[in-house]
């Protein structure tokens, strides 16, 4: 794992920014794994502002998000859909038809999963991995447990993450309770991952994830089973590591 501490969330997310831009103007027809969440925003913006400049292009780039309600339509603005849209894809050129989000929606919502794999697979798998870290730990949708899943999956939201994500709809009643979400295979087996901390809210869940011992009740410490992994943090979000960079 490579740390590194950035000032603020600004720095972190112009940094998080420069190494999806290096993956792309590296191999343009990319597999970039994409999260949702406060935390990229600084990210995407940043991306954004490149590829208005021409620093970037994506008209090779495919894309897979990590995860998305069940029950929310694509167009439901709290859908990971909407987001995606909103606050990236509308705003830049990747071809609508390379761009793979697993539907919330679906009478057979097992059949979406193993699609959606499929489609993973079927392009060779993710070749950057961008993730966001819950308090919880969780990866995407990962939620702290006894096992974990490997394929992609409708997984139970955790009280916790229910609670955290509440502040995005009008009521804690509103938030689904149930996710689809990649599993840990395949976001083990992206070729690198960039894992995005900002806050002292998410000290203590960074903490473990490099520190703590490895195990699923806390998704992120088998990052460290992986060999690419940076994980770019600000300094609050680093708060509780021994040392400041390794
Ligand atoms: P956040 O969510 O970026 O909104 O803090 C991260 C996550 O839960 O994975």
């Amino acid at each position: 794992m490579r740390l590194q501490v950035l000032e603020d969330y600004e720095e972190m997310s112009v940094k998080a920014a420069s190494i999806v831009a290096s993956q792309v103007t590296l191999k343009p027809d990319s597999n970039l794994g994409l999260a949702t969440g406060s935390t990229p925003l600084g990210m995407y913006n940043n991306l954004i502002k490149m590829y208005k400049k021409n620093l970037i292009n994506f008209k090779e780039v495919v894309t897979f998000n990590l995860d998305e309600y069940v029950g929310l339509p694509a167009d439901h603005p709290q859908s990971y859909h909407y987001y995606m849209f909103d606050n990236f894809f509308d705003k830049v050129n990747i071809p609508p038809e390379k761009i793979y989000i697993p539907s919330g929606v679906g009478d057979d919502l097992k059949q979406i999963c193993k699609k959606y794999d499929q489609s993973i697979n079927s392009h060779g798998g993710i070749d950057l991995q961008v993730l966001g870290i819950g308090k919880n730990g969780h990866i995407g949708f990962n939620e702290p447990d006894n096992k974990l899943r490997t394929n992609t999956h409708v997984v139970k939201l955790t009280e916790e993450t229910i609670n955290d994500n509440s502040r995005f709809f009008d009521s804690i009643d509103d938030v689904p309770k149930k996710a689809i979400s990649m599993g840990m295979s395949s976001i083990m087996k992206s070729k690198k991952i960039l894992l995005l901390a900002s806050g002292e809210q998410k000290a203590e869940a960074i903490k473990k994830a490099i520190n703590g011992e490895i195990t699923t009740e806390h998704p992120a410490s088998l990052l460290q089973l992986h060999s690419d992994v940076i994980i770019l943090v600000d300094k609050n979000a680093a708060k509780l590591l021994a040392t400041t960079n390794t």
